[in-house]
């Protein structure tokens, strides 16, 4: 079988840890993983490389770029909403310049080997920005086109970037004489929340999901800054990756468009508690809502409309709510309380 090489970038991270769990298991594919922080030992045996260091480092960006022949990129490193707003220039160097530095890296690959490289990129539902409730409510399954006036620096260097990708894609160089179109194969996805079994996110504006739920398993109190009819949408992780490993081997002719909306379920903050409460039944939630993080909640859709991700690629989550807590992350973190 044909050697297929991969660069992970933000490996580290949540989705690189179910990410580098999955491709591994394929034949074949080699992974090349790079993080600021150094990689979780489960995950660095999975991987045939590893890099500890930063996307606005040049001299590490070209090391991995003389070193490997990568067919695809998986660019996942960034800082996420929260913390995007409160270091925002930081954020906008992280996620625009660096995003900027990968696609660099793209374009260097693809004229090396004489052929198209794949970029996968995670963008987000912050790129959308309804300007209160009241909207938001009427609005209901937000499709791509519509409200992407994203209020955060996170939103709004992820809307940038998408147009980037397709800039690379499309447009690149365009006043040169001999440009080659369609070198670099930039493929995004919005994901909304995610919600992972095996990792507690940090810095997302999300994260009021995933730790009410862990915070209940080890049997700490938990705060949810969140009010409780706080409505936006989540998707469990095995779905996310799902997303991307269909995207990235969808047929391009197959694609209508590069930037596609992906869900699962929409549940109130207090759903979610609930069903938290069914399997831990002594979970102590108080809901204390932080105004200026429940604004952005409140920006956010409360849904999105993936029927394109449906019908060009077959999209289609495993996990509803109900599956995505007694099947997998009920189970899971569970097992890892008692362990
Ligand atoms: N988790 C979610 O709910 C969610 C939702 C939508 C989109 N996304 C996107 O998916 C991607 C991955 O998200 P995640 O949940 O794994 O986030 P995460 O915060 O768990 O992981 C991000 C990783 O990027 C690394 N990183 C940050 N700055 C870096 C730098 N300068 N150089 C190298 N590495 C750096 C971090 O060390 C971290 O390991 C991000 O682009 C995020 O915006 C995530």
């Amino acid at each position: 079988m044909q050697n297929h090489t991969i660069l992970i970038t933000g490996a580290n991270g949540e989705i690189g840890h179910g990410l580098i769990a999955h491709l591994s298991q394929q034949r074949g594919t080699k992974i090349v993983a790079m993080d600021l922080q150094s990689l979780d030992p489960s995950l660095q045996r999975l991987c045939d490389r590893t890099y500890t260091g930063d996307i606005l480092d040049s001299g590490l960006l070209q090391t991995l770029s003389t070193g490997h022949d990568f067919d695809t990129i998986y660019h996942l490193a960034a800082l996420l909403s929260t913390r995007s707003e409160r270091q925002p220039t930081l954020a906008h160097r992280v996620n625009v310049d660096g995003t900027l530095n990968l696609l660099e890296i793209a374009v260097t690959q693809s004229r090396q080997q004489g052929r198209v490289v794949k970029f996968i990129y995670p963008s987000s539902i912050a790129v959308y920005g309804l300007p209160d409730t009241a909207t938001k409510a009427k609005a209901g399954r937000v499709a791509e086109s519509a409200w992407c006036q994203p209020r955060t620096m996170y939103g709004i260097n992820k809307l940038y970037c998408e147009q980037l990708g397709l800039y690379y894609s499309s447009h690149y160089r365009q006043l040169d004489a001999d440009t080659p179109k369609g070198m670099v194969d930039f493929r995004g996805l919005r994901f909304p929340g995610l919600i992972s079994a095996t990792t507690l996110p940090s810095g997302g504006t999300s994260d009021f999901a995933p730790e009410m739920l862990h915070y209940a398993a080890q049997g700490k109190p938990y705060p949810c800054f969140a009010r409780e009819d706080t409505r936006i949408p989540f998707m469990a992780m095995p779905d996310a990756i799902t997303a991307l490993l269909t995207l990235q081997d969808a047929p391009r002719a197959r694609l209508s468009r590069q930037v596609y909306n992906v869900t699962s379920f929409s549940p109130s903050a207090k759903e979610i508690y609930e069903r938290v409460v069914e399997s831990f039944p002594r979970a102590k939630v108080s809901f204390e809502p932080d105004r200026k993080r429940q604004a952005i909640l409140d920006s956010w859709p409360q849904d999105t409309d993936d029927s394109a991700a449906r019908k060009d690629w077959g999209w289609k989550p495993a996990y509803d709510m109900e599956k995505a807590f007694s099947k997998y992350l009920i189970p899971a973190v569970s097992q890892r309380r008692a362990t």
